[in-house]
């Protein structure tokens, strides 16, 4: 599929058949975080794990806000031309809460996974700052480092194999881009009052030992929603996709092949 973006055009690798199944990757991340939960949907759904800007498949410039990254996700649906199931994963979760608010016609289902609907708090604010300097001081290996513990449980961190492949594809990503999505959530707005609004059938999943997006405030997430599903993910932490790729692509695939038919 080719999405024109950013007077850019964007060619996007895509598996399987229709109804089409759009995985949104979070921080810092590209949409490799999917590949082991796509290419377990890929024989019921056409799948489509988009970069977004500013990374090795989407070289359209990283503007550095959560409302520039739904344009793309938006542009994407547009030229999806079939109902399309949309899963948000952390930093891309806070692009689909974005994205919903722009009522995507094309859009039937949404999975909220290990994500947020809260903005910053001036803590947060100030990490965010601080890995702002670290990335342009240092580049992104401190930023790998400081990440891999928050994104895997302590038994993923055992898992050398696992541990290695989130790394190379942290380390694959450029300080700009780094600094562009740690910038776009640093700004973004609070969208706890918004949920009430999403009118559409909502799955909320977290990982047992998610640090970053708990299991509880991911319950609380999906009570304000009408309707919404929650599922917590066993033995995994923040990275539920990367982690428990069979859970997660029996839960989405569930959940979309109920809400896409
Ligand atoms: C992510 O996994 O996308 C980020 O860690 C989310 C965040 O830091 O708010």
């Amino acid at each position: 599929m080719i999405v024109e973006y950013g007077g850019r055009s964007i060619r996007l690798r895509e598996d399987g058949e229709r109804p089409a199944i759009v995985l949104v990757h979070g921080y810092p991340l590209d949409g490799a975080m999917w590949s082991s939960v796509a290419r377990r949907l890929s024989d019921r759904f056409r799948v489509l794990k988009p970069d977004l800007p500013g990374r090795v498949e989407n070289p359209a410039s990283p503007e550095g806000s959560i409302a520039s990254y739904a344009d793309f996700i938006e542009a994407l649906v547009a030229s999806a031309d079939s109902a399309v199931g949309l899963a948000g994963f952390s930093m891309g979760g806070y692009v689909c809460l974005e994205l919903m608010k722009r009522r995507p016609p094309s859009v039937k289902a949404l999975a909220l996974v290990d994500t947020r609907a809260t903005a910053d708090d001036e803590g947060g604010r100030e990490n965010r700052e601080a890995a702002i300097a670290t990335v342009r001081a240092e580049g992104v290996g401190p930023i790998a480092e400081a990440m891999l513990p928050k994104l895997l449980s302590p038994d993923g961190m055992k898992r050398t194999d696992l541990v290695e492949r989130v790394r190379r594809i942290i380390l694959r990503q450029t300080p700009k881009t780094i600094e562009s999505d740690l910038t776009a959530m640093r700004d973004r707005s609070d969208s706890t009052d918004f949920l009430a609004q999403l009118a559409l059938p909502t799955l909320v999943l977290a990982g047992e030992h998610d640090v970053i997006s708990s299991p509880a405030e991911s319950r609380a997430m999906a009570q304000k929603i009408t309707g919404a599903r929650f599922l917590e993910v066993a033995g995994a932490g923040h990275l539920t996709p990367l982690e428990q790729p069979a859970a997660v692509a029996q839960a989405l695939g569930d959940f979309f092949s109920e809400t896409l038919s």
